[in-house]
């Protein structure tokens, strides 16, 4: 662990209720790895994750402000609506644990409505992002034990330990907003599910936020906005690998596609190379043709068949949901674990 990392652990520990960030994963590594791999394949890629450092965790909050990223805004009014509702319907809840958590600005309406809740778990990978936002809420919400986890969700990680005062025979209650579902594969989103459940426990549920927009009118301008705040997210890639990992990308050699492919359902985003050019990175050569792209992201958008089948084979039952009643389709699920 840096010297800074330490400092700033303490500092947040001292002046609010907020354990030090539980760091489960080394980053430098794996970034590494992925690139390099992701680099060298026919077709280029890196997974989504790397989009979220610091600078690419502030875009995103950036994006979820434009006029044309309809997710945050009909997920946002969902949640404000169900929220007074969802006490009642999982009572003495005492954990909430957020995968993905970004600015937790979404989780401020949960905090709110659910009395019984003693802390709150946000997990994220983005680590300098979660550091501020777990200091917002815990001084938001000076009762709320807040314990933040720097981990990637798609691996393994445990929850910190709940402590003796925790009521916790309602179970543990997950919130994965934002679609982020999305950024999987059917298969990789299930197997994540079903990791999910084992993770949060006996009795738990899932509260899910999934997009199933497929009008391409909607999505192509939500993933490429006029304002050209998403091509800046996309682009900051390169910036991170050139700050990281000792590359040499020019970002003036490549834009930022938006690419809808209906037959799997899912929103596509690329960097693709103006012209053709080698680019080093960690002493290694990448050639590049002209039009040829790095795939960066998917997104995924589940119908609620769809869904509940990829729920149910993670071993999730969906108690309630709460669909959009205008052109996103937009619905949140509140899901109990099976087994
Ligand atoms: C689409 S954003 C959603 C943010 C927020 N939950 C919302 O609804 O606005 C995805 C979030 O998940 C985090 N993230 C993406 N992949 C991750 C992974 N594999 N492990 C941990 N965090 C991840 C990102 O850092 C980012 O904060």
């Amino acid at each position: 662990m840096k010297p800074e990392f330490q400092w700033a652990n303490a500092e947040l520990s001292a002046r609010y209720n907020v354990t030090p960030l539980t760091p489960a994963f080394r980053v430098d590594p794996q970034f590494e790895a992925d690139v390099l791999e992701g680099l060298d394949d026919d077709q280029k890629h890196i997974p989504s994750i790397w989009l979220y450092d610091r600078r690419g965790s502030e875009l995103f909050e950036e994006i979820t402000e434009v006029a044309e990223y309809y997710p945050t805004r009909t997920e946002t009014r969902l949640l404000a609506g169900l929220a007074p509702e969802l006490e009642s319907e999982i009572g003495g809840v005492h954990s909430l644990v957020e995968i993905g958590s970004g600015s937790s600005r979404k989780t401020r309406l949960l905090l709110a409505a659910l009395g019984s809740l003693g802390r709150y778990v946000p997990v994220d990978i983005s680590s300098d992002f979660l550091r501020a936002a777990a200091a917002g809420l815990a001084r938001d919400f000076p009762s709320l034990s807040v314990q933040p986890v720097v981990a990637d969700f798609t691996q393994p990680f445990a929850l910190p330990s709940a402590g003796r005062d925790a009521v916790d025979s309602a179970g543990n209650l997950g919130f994965f907003p934002g679609s982020t579902i999305g950024n999987f594969t059917p298969d990789a989103a299930v197997a994540l599910m079903a990791q999910l459940g084992r993770t949060l426990g006996p009795r738990s549920r899932l509260l899910i936020g999934v997009d199933t927009t497929q009008d391409p009118a909607l999505l192509i301008p939500a993933y490429d906005d006029a304002a050209g705040v998403t091509a800046e997210f996309n682009l900051n890639l390169l910036d991170r690998i050139n700050r990281e990992l000792e590359g040499a990308f020019d970002r003036r050699d490549f834009r930022h596609l938006a690419r809808h492919d209906p037959h799997q359902g899912r929103i596509e985003m690329h960097l693709v190379s103006r012209r053709a050019h080698e680019v080093r990175v960690r002493g290694r050569t990448f050639a590049f043709a002209e039009g040829e792209t790095i795939h960066t992201e998917n997104c995924y958008k589940y119908s609620p068949g769809q869904f509940l089948r990829m729920a149910h084979a993670a071993q999730w039952r969906c108690e309630r949901s709460w669909q959009d009643g205008g052109r996103t389709g937009f619905t949140v699920y509140l899901l109990r674990r099976e087994a």
